[in-house]
């Protein structure tokens, strides 16, 4: 039977890309309040703040390019016969630019616009700026896509039902701090997935996983698809 590969990934599979994690020493959250630049309230206090941080993050992500992880994941889902369904907590496009097609963003994405009165949503411009009108509404309440603390995650009924339907799960580059994806493990475990972390060190999640990698990602995700695709047919 054609098997079902479900993937998380987090901010480290972009890390050798170039772009800044959350957590990690100097990561992003040591140099920014998270409560400031990733919450609703924050908007509401300092429009032109939040839009500087989201202007400068689009700006990394489109100077950086996909690693061989992000390849890796694209090779999986070209050459693996069952299906393979990617979570991403990252808002890069670092997925889509490295070949994969229809990658879950359950964290919004850095490249889309939403307004916080009509909830339309369009491409957003390279530099969002925080007194720019919405294009359906007029309102000057633009923001980047992006979930937020205390917002709920896109896409959870279809990432529920993969979860369910998985026959293995990979947690790749995240550190499991932040729920739903944090339960994501031990939900496809209790349907009765294989699991594997794979990750520079172990995880605060690592304990729900049946087996680990640990190394740089450009590593550890092209040596697993690579043994996927040669040991596992599909
Ligand atoms: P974190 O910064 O919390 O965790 C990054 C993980 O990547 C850590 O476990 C590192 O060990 C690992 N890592 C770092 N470099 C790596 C490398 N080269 N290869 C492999 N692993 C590496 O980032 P996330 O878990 O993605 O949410 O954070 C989850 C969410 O918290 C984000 O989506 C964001 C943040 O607040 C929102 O903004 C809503």
């Amino acid at each position: 039977m054609e098997k079902h590969i479900v993937i998380l990934t987090g901010a480290g599979i972009s890390a050798e890309s170039g772009l800044g994690t959350f957590r990690d020493v100097g990561g992003l959250w040591d140099q920014y309040d998270l409560e400031e630049v990733a919450t609703p309230d924050g908007l509401a206090r300092n429009p032109a703040l939040v839009h500087d941080f989201y202007n400068a993050r689009r700006a990394n992500c489109l100077g950086a390019a996909p690693n061989a992880a992000h390849v890796a994941l694209s090779r999986l889902q070209a050459e693996w016969s069952g299906n393979v369904t990617l979570i991403t907590q990252n808002v890069d496009d670092l997925h889509e630019r490295g070949g994969f097609d229809d990658a879950i963003h359950m964290h919004g994405q850095l490249m889309r616009a939403k307004c916080a009165s009509c909830d339309g949503r369009w491409d957003a411009p390279k530099v969002m700026q925080h007194d720019a009108p919405c294009p359906h509404c007029g309102a000057k309440t633009t923001r980047p896509d992006i979930v937020w603390f205390g917002e709920m995650p896109y896409h959870m009924d279809a990432i529920w039902a993969a979860l369910d339907e998985a026959d293995i799960f990979a947690s790749i580059g995240t550190s499991g701090q932040v729920y739903p994806a944090a339960a994501f493990a031990q939900q496809a475990a209790a349907a009765g997935a294989a699991t594997i972390e794979l990750n520079l060190e172990p995880s605060d999640t690592a304990r729900h996983f049946q087996q680990a990698r640990y190394g740089p990602a450009t590593e550890i995700v092209p040596n697993w698809v690579a043994e996927l695709l040669e040991q596992t047919p599909g």
